[in-house]
């Protein structure tokens, strides 16, 4: 996935979002230029910084919605974070590296879920193997139980004799097994029980709460402490094999991939290709360089604060250091009151590339509602076909609720594409309501006049339209 091209991203991304050429354009360099960074020769690519962006626009328009899309894109951790988070009342000053911590915990849990899915096939036939050995449990045959049979005069000597039972038992065992291998695979044993000896939860006896500063540095108590038991208690639990295989899957699955590689994998990940969202940077900005109150200078320790991991430096986690330097920042904001400009000198050097998303119009609205791969109609016409209801807006219907997302963003309030949630859940409320006590199966057409039955009447009424659209 990496390899796409800059016009590939674009394209990629075009099945998501409507419109934001710019933007859009933006984003697909900056990823493409990392792949081209790994390329350099070697002693040039630690120069090569990335290109971190600043996102301006609007809200609701698709600037968290770019930054999500590219990261899953690119196959690459990714995380989002309100800088005024960090302005909050015992935050000032402290814990922005745990931004990087959570994307190094979000890159680990990634790459363990595609090295279990690797190794997948293979848990699931250990799995199959560990319920056999519950079906059939491995016998000993105990010396007491052994009773001669009438032919026991004619065997020419015991040892020989016991040779020839033994063969017999396993294989008359090998041949147990295998019909119920079979079963097993085709499933017809799922409804059974089975007694399955699992790792038990773990269940603290007591938090462990480390100093302050502790969590900083990445050392978790918990994990310490974990192993003083002397490994993983188990307990016995009974189960449907159903649930049996895949509890016993997800164990061995865990027991073949090797957590050292996944975590240095993962490691690598987050330094060369995890991408930070940092959302809100505006109000973090300092207007003017006049009167300081104590909020101006808490916002202002902010970005000195989160300078540093932008320009580049090391963040300790509880998988080991991760370097910031080359992953990619993008931060985003209205910017109506704060200008770019308004940022420190440090933080805008770092941000070298400034988008401006438009806000959207009618026009947009009717693509976002119909084009987009996961467009908010398709969402409910999978939704109700999920009870067997089908549901068809007309094209007239669809540019109506359009036109009055439009109206309703100019008069009350201009949240973008987010309109279009709040009046395609009012038009549709009644029918996901009915569905399936008094409305089951057949075809609900959504038309014009629909719209407008359910809609007109809110939309005429400011007072109402405020607080229900
Ligand atoms: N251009 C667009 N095309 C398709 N869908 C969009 C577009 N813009 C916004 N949306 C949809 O609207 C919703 C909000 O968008 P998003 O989260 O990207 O807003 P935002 O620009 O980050 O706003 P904010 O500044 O408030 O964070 C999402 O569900 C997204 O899918
Ligand atoms: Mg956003």
């Amino acid at each position: 996935m990496q390899e796409l091209t800059p016009r590939q991203i674009v394209a990629e991304l075009d099945k998501y979002i409507i419109g934001q050429g710019e933007a859009k354009k933006s984003v697909a360099i900056a990823l493409r230029n990392r792949w081209r960074r790994l390329n350099a020769p070697a002693d040039m690519r630690d120069e090569i910084m990335p290109n971190n962006i600043i996102m301006i626009g609007p809200t609701g328009v698709g600037k968290t919605e770019i930054a999500r899309r590219l990261a899953r894109l690119a196959g690459a951790p990714f995380i989002k974070v309100e800088a005024t988070k960090f302005t909050e009342v015992g935050y000032v000053g402290r814990d922005v590296d745990s931004m990087i911590r959570d994307l190094t915990d979000i890159a680990i849990s990634m790459v363990r879920d595609e090295h279990t899915e690797a190794v997948q096939e293979r848990a699931r036939e250990l799995a199959e193997e560990r319920i056999l050995d519950l079906l059939i449990p491995p016998v000993k045959m105990p010396a007491a139980d052994y009773v001669p049979g009438p032919g026991f005069l004619m065997r020419p000597s015991p040892e020989t004799n016991d040779d020839v039972e033994d063969a017999t038992e396993a294989e008359m065992r090998e041949r147990t097994r295998r019909k119920f291998r079979d079963m097993l695979k085709r499933g017809e044993l799922d409804g059974r029980e089975v007694e399955v000896e699992v790792a038990s939860e773990q269940t603290p006896m007591l938090q462990v709460f480390g100093p302050m500063g502790m969590e900083e540095m990445g050392v978790n108590l918990q994990d310490l402490f974990g192993n003083l038991g002397g490994g993983k208690k188990r307990k016995k639990r009974r189960m449907k094999i159903e649930e049996a295989r895949k509890v016993l899957a997800q164990e061995e699955a865990q027991k073949l991939i090797d957590m050292d590689k996944v975590t240095k994998e993962a490691l690598e990940r987050v330094q060369q290709s995890g991408i930070v969202f940092i959302d809100e940077i505006d109000k973090v900005a300092v207007r003017s360089a006049g009167s300081r109150g104590g909020a101006d200078v808490s916002r202002e320790g902010v970005q000195r604060d989160l300078l540093p991991i932008v320009e580049g430096s090391g963040v300790m986690t509880k998988y080991g250091m991760v370097k910031t330097d080359h992953i990619l920042f993008i931060a985003s904001g209205a910017f109506h009151v704060a200008k770019p400009s308004d940022l420190i000198p440090e933080m805008q050097g770092r941000f070298p590339i400034r988008v401006e998303l438009k806000s959207l119009n009618e026009e947009d609205f009717y693509k976002i509602l119909t084009q987009p791969k996961n467009a908010l109609l398709k969402q409910y016409r999978a939704l109700l076909a999920s009870e067997g209801v089908e549901i068809e807006f007309t094209d007239e219907a669809v540019k109506e609720i359009a036109r009055i997302a439009a109206e309703v963003n100019e008069q009350v309030e201009n949240i973008g594409a987010r309109r279009l949630h709040t009046i395609v859940t009012t038009l549709l409320e009644d029918i996901l309501f009915d569905v399936p006590d008094n409305l089951s199966g057949g075809k609900v057409v959504a038309d014009r006049e629909m719209v407008h039955a359910k809609l007109s009447a809110v939309v005429e009424n400011r007072d109402l339209s405020q607080y229900i659209l």
